[in-house]
């Protein structure tokens, strides 16, 4: 049986991952069991490969940076995606391709169809049924990074980029979701942790259930 495969997607700071930690918790008290999972950083190797991309003291290619996060994703896709996928769970994970496309196509300026080439290599056509979107203004974003990295007194090397960097990357991200509104539901983040949540439940229980 055929699983089902779930994308949160969004700029830094866009609140996706405290969405995804609280709609898991949420689906795990109503006895739906998801496999939780992350890019990069899905699988052992990808852990490490994780800790030197946002390397902040780390001096990364803009090349180097396109395939090591498809190198993740390969790894991610045939040992932990697939497998979860074919044994019929429901997995959710914190980025997946649309990220490469956003932030190494039009963040990093490579061309779309060499990222598209990269992005098919490493998913093998694996495409998410549903991709939540998360979206919030840079400037808005700028300061929840901030803020968080004032707090682990650390910021990651992608949150350092400048915010016409991000303004690209936020633009590209709903230029996905225009040309595949099927797959990708944007949720504006602006208001409450709590008030986004409801947005993400209202999409993600009835499509669960179908
Ligand atoms: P995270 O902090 O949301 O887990 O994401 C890690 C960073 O990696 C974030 O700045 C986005 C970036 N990223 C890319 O640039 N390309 C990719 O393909 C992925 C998966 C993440």
């Amino acid at each position: 049986m055929a699983g089902t495969f779930i994308t949160f997607e969004g700029i830094d700071g866009s609140g996706k991952s405290t969405q995804l930690r609280l709609v898991s918790n949420f689906l795990r008290e109503h006895g739906c069991e998801t496999v939780l999972t992350r890019e990069p950083g899905g699988t052992t190797i990808g852990s490490r490969l994780r800790a030197a991309l946002l390397d902040a003291n780390e001096e990364v290619d803009p090349l180097t940076e396109l395939l090591v996060f498809a190198a993740d994703r390969a790894q991610h896709v045939r040992r932990v995606l697939r497998p979860a996928l074919a044994a019929g769970q429901v997995v959710i994970s914190d980025r997946y391709a649309d990220a490469t496309v956003a932030y190494q196509g039009a963040g990093r300026g490579f061309d779309s169809s060499l990222i598209s080439q990269i992005v098919e290599l490493a998913t093998e056509g694996l495409v998410p049924d549903l991709t939540l979107l998360f979206d919030i203004s840079v400037r808005e974003s700028t300061s929840r990074t901030m803020r968080r990295s004032n707090a682990r007194n650390k910021r990651d090397r992608l949150d350092i980029e400048h915010a016409d960097f991000h303004e690209r990357v936020r633009e590209a991200y709903l230029q996905i979701a225009t040309s595949e509104p099927n797959r990708v539901k944007v949720i504006d983040t602006s208001g409450s942790v709590e008030t986004t949540q409801g947005k993400v439940k209202a999409i993600l229980i009835p499509f669960l259930r179908t």
